[in-house]
């Protein structure tokens, strides 16, 4: 199989906040790759816009080494880096003042696609949106690329819709919530509406729940500033594990196009019940391992932030009345391993003696590391002895099944980049949906900071805290292991 790479029109892209940590880390090494793959016309400009005072060769210094940094040596080829590095150039910005702006203005030409990525704290979206008009540098035609943290409550996120919209229209803004440009991801969407097989099953009569599991062992030490202030809830709930939630739970779009697909989203949001705190567990991890706990890499050492959470949410539409979703994340924990589980019902009667032998039937759908699917299937134990069942795995590795392709997977940003370049705001997020993610998320927040909630502690290099397995057991359900 041999991956088709279509390349994009010419574009002007400016990163503001260029310098920084996720240009270096993902933006510029993803660009550099899709023009590796030969995706990026030679006449795109990539114009990076910071404070710090810089030439176009400091710049390009910074390009070379994030990209012998972070992209894998058989990409590395001189030519290629040197041929890339020639597109990039440097202007100093004051987000807040006029510097820079009239430089920025000659420099982003009219007759390409322009796209200014906002890679800076949301608290200058507003101010860069209104530069960026008051200087007439983009116009009905350009596109804006924001991150997260798209607000942290209802209200702040409703402010930056509103000092975004002032100059731009929706379908100028591309959020990112780079989980949806994860290959995985997207594939959810194919296994559900490419394929008969999954779809009429897939509903409360016959699944029993689901299990969206995004663990990590990282631990929060160096971002602690940031990380306090937010929590799992808001770091990784309110966005990532929301966004998969809606892809396993929307009803079938008319069409993968962005408002059908989005507007599909938003109804599980909006159909998502409140969550009584009984089916919240919060934790923080504990020092071990020889690596500080929690509680010394958070600026507050007495924080009640959560890095680990576990909940059960109800969506109350036809589809889904009567099936949980259980939803947990966390730092620390034993395995880097983020899958979705669906378990399904027991068959309606059992024609075999065997009942102890049986088993569910699982789709369990592998995000990172190891992507793929495994349907857990009854089979007849083999040998002579009667009608005995057994539970085995139909197993399959992306990568394996796929060859080269498979093995090669762009990363998110390097797929939602070009997606912006092209206009295609599917995996984006739409601004009512980030608005109706954080209503549903709000009164949960509030709730823990009135009663003074305080996370249960739990082992480093442990699958959370002991409570969160009690969340399952009352329900007479278990949660599945978190391994790679
Ligand atoms: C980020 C969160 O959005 O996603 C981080 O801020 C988290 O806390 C990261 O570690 C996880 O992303 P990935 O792609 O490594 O699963």
């Amino acid at each position: 199989m041999v991956s088709r790479v279509i390349p994009v029109e010419p574009f002007d892209l400016v990163v503001f906040g260029g310098t920084g940590d996720l240009s270096q880390r993902k933006i510029l090494p993803g660009l550099y790759r899709r023009f590796w793959a030969g995706q990026i016309p030679a006449d795109s400009m990539i114009i990076g816009a910071a404070r710090s005072e810089m030439d176009d060769a400091g710049f390009r210094d910074l390009a070379r080494a994030a990209i012998m940094e972070f992209v894998a040596e058989d990409k590395r080829d001189p030519e290629m880096i040197e041929a890339f590095l020639a597109r990039l150039g440097y202007v100093a910005i004051d987000a807040k003042g006029t510097g820079g702006w009239a430089e920025l203005k000659k420099r982003v030409r009219k007759d390409v696609v322009q796209a200014f990525y906002f890679s800076v704290a949301p608290s200058l979206f507003g101010d860069l949106a209104q530069r960026l008009h008051d200087h007439k540098i983009a116009d009905a035609n350009s596109r804006i690329v924001v991150e997260k943290p798209f607000g942290r409550d209802l209200e702040s996120a409703k402010a930056l819709n509103a000092g975004l919209a002032k100059h731009f229209n929706e379908a100028q803004i591309y959020r990112i919530d780079h989980y949806l440009g994860k290959e995985t991801v997207q594939n959810l969407m194919a296994v559900r509406f490419a394929n008969i097989l999954f779809e009429p099953l897939w509903k409360s009569e016959y699944i029993d729940h689901v299990q969206i599991t995004v663990a990590e062992t990282v631990s929060v030490d160096g971002r602690g500033a940031y990380y306090d202030k937010s929590g799992a809830m808001r770091d990784m709930v309110q966005n990532h594990m929301m966004q998969l939630l809606c892809l396993i739970a929307m009803e079938p779009p008319y069409h993968f196009d962005p408002d059908a697909v989005r507007d599909e989203k938003l109804k599980v949001i909006r159909a998502l019940d409140p969550v009584p705190a009984d089916d919240i567990v919060r934790g923080q991890y504990l020092a071990g391992n020889g690596q500080g706990g929690y509680l010394e890499h958070a600026e507050d050492a007495a924080s009640k932030t959560e890095s680990y959470i576990a909940m059960k949410v109800h969506i109350s539409n036809w589809r889904w009345k009567g099936t949980p979703f259980y939803l947990r994340t966390g730092k620390r924990l034993r395995a880097r391993a983020s899958e979705i589980a669906i378990t399904f019902r027991e068959p309606p009667h059992s024609i075999f003696d065997d009942a102890e032998g049986w088993r569910e039937n699982v789709l369990v759908i592998r995000l990172q590391p190891n992507e793929g699917m495994n349907l857990m299937v009854m089979i007849k134990e083999p040998g002579p002895g009667g009608m005995r069942l057994t539970q085995v795995p139909l197993d399959m590795s992306f990568a394996e099944a796929l060859g080269e392709d498979g093995a090669d997977i762009p990363d998110a940003y390097e797929r939602l980049i070009m997606d912006v370049i092209r206009g295609n705001q599917t995996l984006f997020m739409r601004g009512d949906e980030v608005e109706a993610a954080w209503a549903w998320t709000d009164p949960i927040i509030q709730g823990w900071e009135k009663r003074g909630d305080k996370p249960k502690g739990y082992d480093a290099g442990s699958s959370g805290p002991e409570d969160a397995l009690m969340l399952m057991h009352r329900d007479g359900r278990r949660w599945r292991e978190i391994r790679e």
